[in-house]
């Protein structure tokens, strides 16, 4: 029994180091999203279509849904639509697909469900790991995604950062730069690192929430649940000494 248990544990240690690691060369920083705050989560609708939606559809929701969750005002929820589009229109792509092919080689993927495949951290990590490398197509790649085709969307706001590379020796004698972390940004972009960073959380933020928007109503749940659960404990305790009681004095009188 000892023996399976130590199996099922190395086992699942040997796949949660696996998981880690698919971040690539870097380590991936830890997002600190909170799903409660709508503030933000509507701040990450925000920069979502201002800054991707031109290229990525989020085509599985619908803006008078985020409108419904993030309890939006009509002036918040119109702000959010493209002027052709109703309230009841899913977030499609507005780049056609064969111009996509055309320039990036790929169609951009829809995003609503990115959350869920890559999760927060991976999707936090990823978009502030771009970093200079004049020998790719836009000028940029990425330390969790090596070789990706998506331009660096906020190199304006963030700067572009600059790798860091060490040497490494290969078996054959011969050495190779492998990437370790990325620097501070030669020029800096227009927000402060701490305002980038707080822009980033709130947009991944809101693909956590777009990907599962049922999460916010079971963390609503939450506290009820525990509630009865405390309270059913209770009850059950108070039970079981009434029946107790009636036994142990049946017992007595015997
Ligand atoms: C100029 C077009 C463009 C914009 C704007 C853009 N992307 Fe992308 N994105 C792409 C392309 C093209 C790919 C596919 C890259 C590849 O497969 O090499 C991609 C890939 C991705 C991926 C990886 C998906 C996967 O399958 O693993 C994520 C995540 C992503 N983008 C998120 C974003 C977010 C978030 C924004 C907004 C901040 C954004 N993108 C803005 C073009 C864009």
């Amino acid at each position: 029994m000892i023996k399976l248990l130590v199996i099922i544990m190395v086992n699942f240690l040997g796949v949660a180091s696996v998981w880690a690691s698919d971040g690539g060369p870097i380590p991936l920083k830890h997002a600190s999203i909170n799903l409660a705050d709508k503030a933000a989560l509507y701040r990450g609708a925000e920069t979502f279509l201002a800054q991707c939606a031109t290229c990525h559809s989020a085509e599985y929701m619908r803006y008078g849904r985020v409108a419904t969750d993030l309890h939006l005002t009509a002036t918040q929820a119109n702000g959010l639509l493209p002027p052709h589009l109703k309230l009841g229109d899913e977030m499609v792509g507005f780049m056609p697909n064969d111009y996509a092919k055309a320039v990036f080689g790929t169609v951009p993927p829809d995003l609503t469900l990115i959350a869920r495949v890559k999760g927060a951290d991976w999707l936090y990590t990823y978009l502030t790991s771009f970093y200079a490398d004049p020998a790719k197509r836009w000028g940029v790649n990425n330390a969790v995604f090596p070789g990706v085709n998506m331009p660096d969307v906020f190199a304006a706001l963030q700067g572009v950062p600059e790798p860091e590379f060490t040497s490494v020796k290969l078996p054959d004698g011969t050495s190779e730069q492998r990437l370790i972390g990325i620097k501070a940004p030669l020029v800096p972009g227009s927000m402060t690192p701490a305002e980038f960073d707080t822009l980033v959380r709130d947009l991944v933020g809101y693909m956590v929430y777009m990907a599962e928007p049922a999460k916010m109503q079971r963390m609503n749940y939450g506290p009820y649940v525990l509630g009865f659960i405390l309270l059913f404990t209770l009850l059950m305790f108070l039970l079981k000494k009434e029946y107790w009681r009636d036994i142990k004095s049946t017992i007595r009188s015997e």
